[in-house]
């Protein structure tokens, strides 16, 4: 049973509409993401409502095409799976809804998936054998935490920002600097081609906590570039970006080997969209090498929103508990946008 299940995952807690198939617990059939970027750029950032309109119009072709490039019908699937919380209340309830229904037409099982869970979970498809226990760090555009991973599928908070996620903060810093969005791929660019000559102070290094601040880099940068403009200097975007680049990135690694010496990990895993950034991903190897803890990233398309990973969070649900009644008793569960890891959801 466990190498056959086929589950069909539905992602649309925020601006991705996403559809995947996957085999056992970890294996990708077909991965189909629609990005809105485009919708939203021009607004610097999402618009709910936009995200909403736009999931409707995509869920349905979405489902189709990774059904197709999977080579799966309909009356394979034995498990849909969809994101639950946290997120955007109106996208949550788009894909949520449709599985439900799905799920109740063909009577199969479902599972509610929480969405950071699932960002965890990349790194387990990425590497199924990932040792434990682990401390997890998902960095993305709505979230920064640390989590101990005990058992897959089993979150223990550490901590998290106490205002700006990290991958928020490169979007706003993008903002200043009229680069676009999203930011953090755009920030990564042009910090390639500057110096991280500019002090940007590092959120929170002193404190003896896991918690996580980025509104202060965030603030610095917007000082920095308000007294460049003054001198008539005019701000040098790619001495910029490097700065804030290597504060948040500084930052990062702070807390993680902070979390590396308090709970002696055998594994580090990077999740969520900012973990596709190669300053990320060079300190953190460099950490790992010094602390000899492996450190799994997961394939760029696996960090960035998609349902892969929902599916797999679903499937690993499931096969642990096949019969609980959750999978079954599933019409009245709702969206719950704030839902954390570890808490009942509402
Ligand atoms: O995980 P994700 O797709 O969506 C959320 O759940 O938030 O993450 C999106 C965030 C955006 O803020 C984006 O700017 C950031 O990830 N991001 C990056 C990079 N690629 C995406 N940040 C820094 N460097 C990158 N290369
Ligand atoms: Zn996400």
């Amino acid at each position: 049973m466990v190498e056959n299940l086929i589950t069909l995952g539905l992602e649309t807690s925020c601006d991705e509409t996403a559809v995947a198939v996957v085999e056992g617990r970890f294996n990708i059939l077909s991965s189909a993401v629609a990005s809105q970027d485009e919708i939203h750029s021009k607004y610097g950032g999402i618009v709910p409502e936009l995200a909403c309109r736009r999931h409707v119009e995509m869920i349905r072709p979405l489902v189709k095409e990774a059904l197709n490039i999977a080579g799966i019908r309909l009356d394979r699937v034995g498990l849909v799976s969809a994101t639950r919380g946290p997120g955007l209340v109106g996208a949550l309830l788009v894909g949520l809804s449709y599985a439900k229904a799905l799920a109740w037409a063909r009577k199969l099982p479902f599972a509610g998936v929480n969405h950071l869970q699932g960002h965890v979970m990349s790194a387990f498809v990425q590497r199924p054998g990932a040792p434990l226990p682990a401390v997890a760090l998902l960095v993305s555009g709505g979230h920064t935490e640390l989590f101990l991973v005990e058992t897959i599928g089993q979150l223990v908070h550490l901590g998290g920002t106490r205002d700006d996620a990290v991958g928020e903060a490169f979007d706003k810093v993008a903002k200043m600097l009229s680069l676009g969005y999203p930011g953090g791929p755009v920030v990564e660019k042009m910090a390639e081609l500057g110096e991280p000559v500019y002090n940007i102070p590092v959120a929170m290094a002193r404190a003896d906590t896991l918690d996580f601040s980025f509104s202060g880099p965030k603030t610095a940068v917007k000082q920095l570039i308000n007294k460049l403009e003054k001198e008539g200097s005019g701000p040098i975007s790619a001495n910029i970006c490097a700065s804030f680049q290597r504060a948040a990135v500084d930052a990062l690694v702070l807390k993680t080997s902070l979390a590396i010496e308090k709970y002696n990990p055998a594994s580090i895993l990077i999740v969520g969209g900012v973990a596709s950034n190669g300053a990320l991903r060079r300190a953190m190897n460099r950490l790992g090498e010094e602390r000899s803890v492996e450190v799994v990233f997961p394939d760029p398309m696996l960090c960035t929103d998609n349902a892969v990973m929902i599916a797999s969070a679903g499937a690993c649900d499931f096969l642990n508990d096949p019969q609980n009644r959750v999978f079954r008793d599933y019409l009245t569960l709702d969206a719950d946008p704030s839902w954390m890891p570890g808490a009942e959801p509402r």
